[in-house]
């Protein structure tokens, strides 16, 4: 890959700090197993939004595919449809979301509020049409993060020929995605006016927005810092995890992203009180190196990892892991 891209796909806010914190949260994080738990008929299924999904590993939206690789958002899609889970679309994706929808899904449509109401009407009901089963709105970017290695590669721009092709208005013309500091809750009220879809915050990290959501009729959370792209010194998604879980006590569901590499690390999310996971920049890194293939192949081996774990923890399903089989250490 070039090196400035492979930069952007890596890279995070300031000093990369939650970039780290993120996995280095999991370095202190321990399983306390349970034994004679009988786990031989282990069942990984995890419905979402009236979705039965294979695994609760799920596919985080990210930006700009075609720059990892030539078949884009749709070989990430096929990968995700061939491990029978969810791939969340970027607004940034550098394909029409119906190509990605014709090459796999389930899909859900991932949203940064523009501020011209009209437009962003339009591109819910586009991803609508397409066959989005949810929208998760992005709410930790009201303004874009610092991303130092970006600015030192001078990578502001799309390479020619290449757009964010869901940002295309009715006269043809791509608008640029842009950030939006005037985002309050009116807007998510107001959001749900327009869609019958299922609406998933993405970026919530204190319990006291949380309860927040619940109360605004939100159907999801998603615990993130955007991989610690927007806020240098965000806590750790897994650190924050249980609190905001604990506010939400199961009212709607809560996913978790960041940091996530291993099946154990999903095990440990799940424990926390995560109803799923999302994987970022792993599966950045297998489109790149594979395509679709690669990326299916990424999926199924992280969710070989968790089963495994699970029977040696002696969980049979996601519900049966609690968070008394986590512990902290050092
Ligand atoms: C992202 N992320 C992201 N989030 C979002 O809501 N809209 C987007 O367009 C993007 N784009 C994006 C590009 C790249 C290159 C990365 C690495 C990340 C954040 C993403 O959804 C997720 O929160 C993190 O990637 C999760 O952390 P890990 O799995 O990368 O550690």
């Amino acid at each position: 890959m070039n090196p400035v891209h492979a930069d952007f796909f890596a890279g995070g806010a300031g000093e990369e700090r939650t970039v780290r914190g993120n996995l280095a949260a999991f370095d202190r994080l321990r399983i306390v197993p349970r034994v004679l738990r009988a786990t031989g008929d282990r069942d990984l299924r995890t419905t979402l939004f009236g979705t039965e999904l294979a695994t609760p590993i799920l596919v985080a939206p990210t930006a700009f595919h075609l720059l990892a690789h030539p078949g884009g958002e749709a070989a990430t899609a096929q990968g995700a449809a061939a491990a029978g889970t969810v791939m969340v679309v970027s607004m940034a994706a550098t394909q029409p979301v119906e190509i990605i929808a014709a090459a796999g899904g389930p899909l859900w449509f991932q949203l940064y509020p523009q501020p011209d109401p009209a437009f962003t009407a339009a591109v819910v009901k586009r991803a609508e049409s397409a066959g989005c089963r949810a929208l998760v709105v992005t709410v930790d970017s009201p303004v874009l993060g610092h991303r130092a290695r970006d600015v030192r590669n001078g990578f502001t721009d799309l390479p020619a020929g290449l757009a964010c092709e869901n940002m295309r208005d009715d006269t043809g013309r791509v608008r640029p995605v842009a950030m939006d500091a005037t985002l309050g809750w009116d807007r998510i009220a107001w959001l749900r006016s327009v869609t019958g879809l299922p609406i998933v915050l993405k970026g919530v990290l204190h319990p006291a927005d949380a309860r927040l959501a619940v109360e605004h009729g939100v159907d999801g959370l998603i615990v993130s810092n955007h991989g610690g792209r927007q806020l240098d010194g965000a806590i750790a998604t897994i650190d924050a995890l249980p609190a905001v879980a604990e506010a939400v006590a199961n009212r709607i569901p809560v996913l978790v992203d960041g940091g996530i590499r291993r099946g154990t690390d999903a095990l440990i999310a799940l424990a926390r009180g995560a109803t799923a996971v999302l994987l970022g920049r792993p599966v950045l890194d297998a489109l790149a190196a594979g395509g679709a293939t690669a990326v299916h192949e990424k999926l199924r081996t992280l969710t070989a990892d968790l089963d495994r774990a699970m029977a040696l923890a002696g969980a049979r399903r996601p519900s049966d892991l609690t968070p008394d089989l986590v512990t902290v250490t050092g």
